[in-house]
Order: structure tokens, then sequence, then C-alpha cells
């Protein structure tokens, strides 16, 4: 026992080798981020008991309702990445503007961007919540980061990820190299790999919609879903089951380990979808990518956007390539 685990050290590590020259600079902050995982993860699990459940009280940029466990998350992504050295600038989805590095920390070559919970309003109900994020190199030309380094186009990220705090709470990563996947071993404190090198099975098995928008919807998507449902007369289908969690990080890893698409469109009311781009559709956009999937906003693929603003909304279409390129197909067919 012990020899065949490999914990997600030794996994970064191993990585590290493919890049020769590569500082540590780059594997440390990914440990980092599991840290502040594990720490997310303690008080997720615990939030019932300790009376971190409700609403904080306050309002995002967003106007949304920060829950207790948003602003927890928050604070814990922050205080572990803050002060490391390795990072210029880090921007939050539950941050206004950028968050600078403390001069006195020093600023390094790396640029964080993450929504530390998502699915914030399935944690009232203990339903599956996460944390995404994104690492970019550093861009602009001054000491620390500034807003430029937090609007680059996902083509030049250099690692995304997420932790899926669920039944287990696992890490999903890629560096560029295939798409990994680590379960947090509670009596070890240790995220171990459990689902080496990811690919999004070719059949897909799931669609992932909020139908109860369905009236908002545009033509083209309202017939796409009917074709995902097997229902277009033109071209039938064997119909894909319906599984909608409304956390995305839960709905895409289902349909990353099973097959199948999520669409959040934009509708009547959100002429931009709900997915904020820099936080949510960027990272997961490079994950669907490295594990064989594809994802767009209905138009071009999301990967190629750059982000104009930090809390930029997009519609967004994700999941096995050929049901995305489908949607496309139907957008441009009646919607354009
Ligand atoms: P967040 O909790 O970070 O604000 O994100 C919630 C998002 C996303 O996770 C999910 O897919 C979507 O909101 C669900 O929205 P609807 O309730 O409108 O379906
Ligand atoms: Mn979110
Ligand atoms: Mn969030």
């Amino acid at each position: 026992m012990g020899g065949g685990l490999i914990t997600i050290e030794r996994h970064i590590i191993d990585q590290q080798k493919l890049h020769p020259g590569a500082r540590g600079i780059f594997s440390n902050l990914l440990y980092d981020i599991a840290l502040a995982a594990k720490i997310i993860a303690r008080e997720t699990m615990r939030a019932g008991l300790a009376d971190i459940l409700g609403r904080a009280g306050t309002v995002n940029v967003h106007g949304e309702h920060q829950q207790k466990l948003d602003v927890f998350a928050q604070e814990t992504m922050v205080a572990i990445n803050n002060h490391t050295g390795r990072l210029a600038v880090m921007a939050s989805e539950e941050a206004d503007g950028i968050i600078p590095i403390p001069r006195e920390y020093g600023c390094g070559p790396y640029v964080l961007i993450f929504d530390p919970l998502d699915g914030s309003s399935n944690i009232a109900v203990n339903v599956s919540i996460g944390t995404i994020f994104a690492v970019y190199r550093k861009v602009s030309p001054g000491e620390c980061g500034a807003e430029e380094d937090c609007l680059q186009p996902g083509s030049d990220l250099a690692a995304a990820g997420y932790v899926i705090y669920g039944s287990s709470t696992m890490l999903v990563y890629t560096a560029g190299h295939g798409v990994h996947g680590f379960t947090l071993d509670p009596s070890l404190g240790e995220f171990l790999l459990s689902h080496p090198d990811i690919r999004i099975p070719e059949e897909p098995r799931y669609y992932s919609v909020n139908q109860g928008y369905e009236s908002r919807w545009s033509e083209g998507v309202r017939r796409y879903v009917k074709w995902l449902q097997g229902m277009d007369a033109d071209e039938p289908r064997k119909p894909l089951s319906a599984r909608y969690i409304g956390s995305l990080v839960a709905d895409f890893h289902r349909n990353l380990l099973e097959g199948g698409i999520f669409l959040y469109p934009s509708d009547a009311k959100n002429p931009n979808g709900k997915i904020r781009l820099t936080y949510e559709a960027i990272p997961m956009a490079y994950i669907a990518e490295q594990a064989g999937g594809y994802a767009s906003d209905g138009r071009r693929p999301i990967l190629d956007i750059r982000p104009e603003a930090l809390h930029q909304r997009t519609p967004l279409f994700i999941g096995n390539r050929d049901l995305v390129e489908k949607a496309e197909e139907f957008i441009r067919r009646y919607d354009s």
C-alpha cells in the first residue's frame, strides 16, 4: 500500500519535469490552490454544523446576496495566495475590481482568476458547489499586475481547473497536457490521482439547461433543444437525458465524465446569458478542449474571446464537440 498512490504534489512535480527550466513557481501555485480547496472543502462539509449557512447580509457586484460560505471562500483564496510572491494580481467574481498583491509581499509572474464558490444558491440545500480557477502569465509592463493581465483570452491560459464539493471533494485541472482529476481522501487530507487523463466520452448521455426559461429562448435555441430531445422531425436523434443542478461546476463535471452538453444561452431577459466569461466560461472551456470537447458562445469559440471587462457575461455552450457545433449551426440558421 502506498507505492501506487499518486498525490497531487507528486503529479505536479512529474508534470513540471515536462518543462525543463521550470522554476517550480507554477507548481507551487497549484499546491496553494489545492490547499485553499482543502480549507474550503472542510468548511463546506461543516456548513450545517458551523452555523455558517445562510446569507452574509451583503450584496456582491452582480447584486446577488453573498452567502457566508461565498465570503469565506473568497477570503481563503486571497489569504492563501496573496503573500507567496508567485502572483502579480488576482481577480474574483466576488470582488469589484482587480485584487492587487500587497507591495510588502512582492509580486510574481502569474495571474490568478477565480470564482471562489460557484453555485452558491445551492449551499443551503446541500447540493454540490465548486471553485473555478484560471492561471495566466503576467503580460503588463509594471512590477505588479494590472487589469489587462486579467483580461487575457483563454488561448493564453497557463492552467485552469475546478474543485467540486460533492459527495466527495475533487480537484480537476489542466496545464495544457490533458485533464487530471484528484479525489480528496479526508483521512489523509491529500488529493489523490483518481481520474488520470480525462476524455469526454464520444457517446453523450446528458443535456443540461434551465428549461424553465424556455419561453425566453431564441428560435435557434428552442429548436436546438428539441433536437437534443430527439424531437426534430427533419433530423431525429436518440434523445439525451436531461440533468440540471444549477451549479456550473457540478453540471460540467457530470457531463465531462459522462458526455453531454451544458448550455446557458442568451435569452430575452439576459442578452448575454448569465455565465461570467473570465471566472467561469474561459476556464471551463479550456478544460473541455483539453478533454476533447469544445465550448462556444453560440457563434465563436470561447477561447478566442478577449474579455473587455472583468465581470462580462457570455452565453455558453460546452461539452461534446459535435453537440456544441450543432448548437452553432442552429443559431446560424435561425438566429442571424
Ligand atoms: P454563482 O453561484 O457563482 O453566482 O454561479 C451560479 C451560476 C452557475 O453556477 C449556474 O450554472 C447558474 O448560475 C445557474 O443559473 P440559473 O439558476 O439561472 O439556472
Ligand atoms: Mn459561478
Ligand atoms: Mn460564485
